[in-house]
């Protein structure tokens, strides 16, 4: 895969997906623009990569999706893909659920990817370019314990399909992926205490038909792929990648 040339804004781009993803752009030849609120980390995954820039924001606040397609476009004057890839979990049963809970996972997972791709679509009509959101197989199965997150995903997984008739007209592919169970810091994250992080991993792990949870970089590889230049014709789907969990 080629991005020489090409201008790619990877959110969530200081750990786990997102940042094997924002390497392989750069390797590619892209130009990076990485984002997420961890300056030091964002920093770490550009360290020998210099086609990699750093934006530290938090996505959840307004006015920080502006501010992240203006620091791209002024750095490089245009913007050919959008990965919206960060992304937050949150173990919320029924009867724990909040206002301020579900708010902020809606925050992050689905008003954050709309406001960086609304913003976005100046350029992203001049260059036809392409957006790839990051869902998860929660995207579209149950998760008990953790519904608003697997909800936060169809929300996505649904606009993705809606944006890409919307924006066919101009030539702008909309595309998501929806990852299995990933190395990363998202448990982590969901402030789960280490033995149960290891606990699900090893539960998840055996469950998976392929006997393993995936790499980020196998998963970003396919953020690429969707985002390549030479895949024309592909709009509106969602590319499960699991290890065939969804199957079992
Ligand atoms: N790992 C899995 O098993 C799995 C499975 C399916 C789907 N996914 C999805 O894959 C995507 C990437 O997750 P990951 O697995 O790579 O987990 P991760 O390592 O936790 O990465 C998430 C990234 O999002 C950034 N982020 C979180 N809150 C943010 C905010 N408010 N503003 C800006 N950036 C923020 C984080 O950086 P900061 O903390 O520095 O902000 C972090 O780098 C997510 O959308 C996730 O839902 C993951």
């Amino acid at each position: 895969m080629d991005f020489t040339g090409r201008t790619v804004i990877v959110t969530g781009a200081g750990s786990g997906i997102g940042r094997a993803a924002a390497r392989l752009f750069a390797d590619a030849g892209a130009r990076v623009l990485g984002v997420g609120r961890r300056e030091e980390a964002l920093r770490e995954t550009a360290a020998d990569h210099p086609a990699i820039a750093v934006h530290p924001g938090d996505l959840r606040t307004p006015g920080t999706a502006r501010e992240v397609i203006a620091a791209a476009a002024g750095r490089w004057g245009r913007i050919d893909v959008l990965v919206n890839n960060a992304g937050a979990t949150r173990m919320m049963p029924l009867a724990d659920t909040t206002a301020e809970g579900v708010a902020d996972l809606f925050d992050l997972n689905v008003t954050a990817p709309s406001l960086l791709a609304g913003a976005a679509l100046p350029y992203l009509r001049r260059s036809e370019g392409t957006i790839v959101n990051v869902s998860s197989t929660y995207g579209h199965r149950p998760l008990p314990g953790a519904a608003h997150y697997a909800a936060s995903k169809a929300a996505l997984e649904h606009l993705t399909r809606s944006w890409a008739v919307e924006l066919a007209a101009a030539g702008i592919r909309v595309n998501a992926l929806a990852p299995g169970p990933t190395e990363s810091e998202a448990l982590t994250a969901a402030g789960l205490p280490q033995a149960a992080v290891e606990q699900i991993k090893r539960d998840e792990a055996s469950r998976i038909p392929l006997g393993r949870r995936g790499d980020p970089e196998e998963v970003a590889t396919w953020i690429l792929r969707l985002s390549d230049p030479q895949t024309t014709w592909l709009t509106g789907q969602i590319l499960t990648l699991d290890g065939g969990l969804e199957l079992a």
